[in-house]
């Protein structure tokens, strides 16, 4: 059990590649962290510093209270857990478990605790006499886990340990580790680009971006109110629709006008314009697939689009529509609640009418690509 502390961390490799620029975070013990972003983005480059796989250039990382920038990694009282298992081939599942404890001269009574409990929790007991080639990749990937767990280390760092899995399995897996979360409890960082994962796993999630971190909160927050036009677009699937717009100040209200419409925001979204000083501009009105109204009819302040692409996803339809102005807007439509007729007329070029209501509106800067409200 431990927290871990990365202060002003910085990395850049010998090719003078800076892949983390100024990296702070305070993990809590106890807490699941997830780093999340597109490949190349840093993260595990930041995650192997922590775990002394990489020098740290500049900055500070701390586990618990100790600074461990020069401690190797053997004496950090870490795992780690890749997305290539890279389990020893000739020995059987249960020496590659037992490996890093023999090393550590732990008796053979202790050697066998561990392993038959690590074994236990994974659910690879039967599987213990086996050499790692007789196993499937979700097996061979929970034996790569239960190495790490047999150490007990105060912190579990796992890199894309799912990446390598089919999707059926990688959900099954990911489901798993939260149970296996609860079970060993203890801090967790975990290195994924894949924004279910980090949504679902995460206590708190890091979003990066180029070496930036470019928000840190809880699924819901950086949902919910995201603090830039990356994370809005990166957080959501499908991904948040984007807007041409202004933001107009009338008699001290504010309002989003576009395509021939004005939808007022409300008070919260009034006071916080207010207070951070925004007046009449051009914005990037960024709106969900699923927080965008659609109607079979024109109605007031609707905007006028054409039906493009019609996906059928069982549950609901991904409709992918255009607007006057050229703008592109998916919408997520429940299927259950639409009569033969609305289905009929969801054809490629037909007119479809959208609305947004102003609490599921996320207003922001062109230029700075912040938030308006909360960036
Ligand atoms: N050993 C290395 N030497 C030089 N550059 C590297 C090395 N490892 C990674 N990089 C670069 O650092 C950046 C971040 O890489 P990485 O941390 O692996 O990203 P991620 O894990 O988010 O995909 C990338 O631009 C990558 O090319
Ligand atoms: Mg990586």
């Amino acid at each position: 059990m431990a927290s871990v502390t990365l202060e002003h961390v910085k990395k850049i490799y010998d090719n003078k590649v800076e892949a983390v620029h100024d990296f702070n975070l305070e993990i809590k013990d106890k807490e699941f962290i997830v780093f999340v972003g597109p490949s190349g983005c840093g993260k595990s480059t930041t995650m192997r510093m922590v775990a002394g796989l990489e020098d740290i250039s500049e900055g500070i990382v701390k586990i618990g209270d100790r600074v461990v920038n020069d401690v190797e990694p053997k004496d950090r009282d870490i795992a780690m857990v890749f997305q290539n298992y890279a389990l020893y081939p000739h020995i059987s599942v249960y020496e590659n478990l037992a490996f890093s404890l023999r090393l550590r001269k732990m008796s053979n009574e202790e050697v066998h605790k561990r392993v038959c409990e690590a074994a236990e929790i994974l659910g690879i007991t039967e599987y213990l006499g086996r050499k790692p080639k007789a196993l499937s990749g979700g097996q061979r990937q929970r034996v790569a886990i239960g190495r790490a767990i047999v150490r007990d280390p105060a912190v579990f760092l796992m890199d894309e340990p799912l990446s390598n899995l089919d999707a059926k399995l990688r959900n099954q897996m990911r489901s798993e580790i939260i149970l296996l979360r609860k079970r060993v409890d203890t801090t967790f960082i975990y290195v994924t680009h894949d924004q279910t994962e980090a949504m679902t796993l995460g206590d708190r999630i890091v979003v990066m971006k180029d070496g930036w971190i470019m928000q840190v909160g809880t699924p819901q927050e950086v949902f919910d109110t995201p603090h830039n036009l990356f994370v809005a677009g990166f957080i959501g699937s499908p991904q948040m629709n984007f807007l041409k717009a202004n933001l107009i100040k009338n008699d001290g209200k504010y309002s989003v006008s576009l395509l021939g419409v004005t939808i007022p925001l409300n008070e919260e979204q009034n006071d916080a314009l207010a207070k951070n000083g925004v007046t009449t501009q051009e914005i990037i009105l960024g709106v969900r697939p699923e927080h965008t109204t659609a109607l079979f009819e024109n109605q007031d302040n609707s905007i006028e689009c054409t039906i493009q692409v019609n996906e059928m996803m069982g549950s609901e339809l991904h409709l992918h529509l255009i607007t006057k102005n050229d703008d592109k807007i998916i919408l997520r439509l429940p299927t259950i609640d639409l009569s033969k007729e609305q289905r009929a007329q969801l054809s490629y070029g037909s007119k479809m009418y959208i609305t947004f209501k102003a609490k599921v509106m996320h207003l922001f800067d062109p230029k700075t690509e912040k938030n308006l409200i909360y960036g």
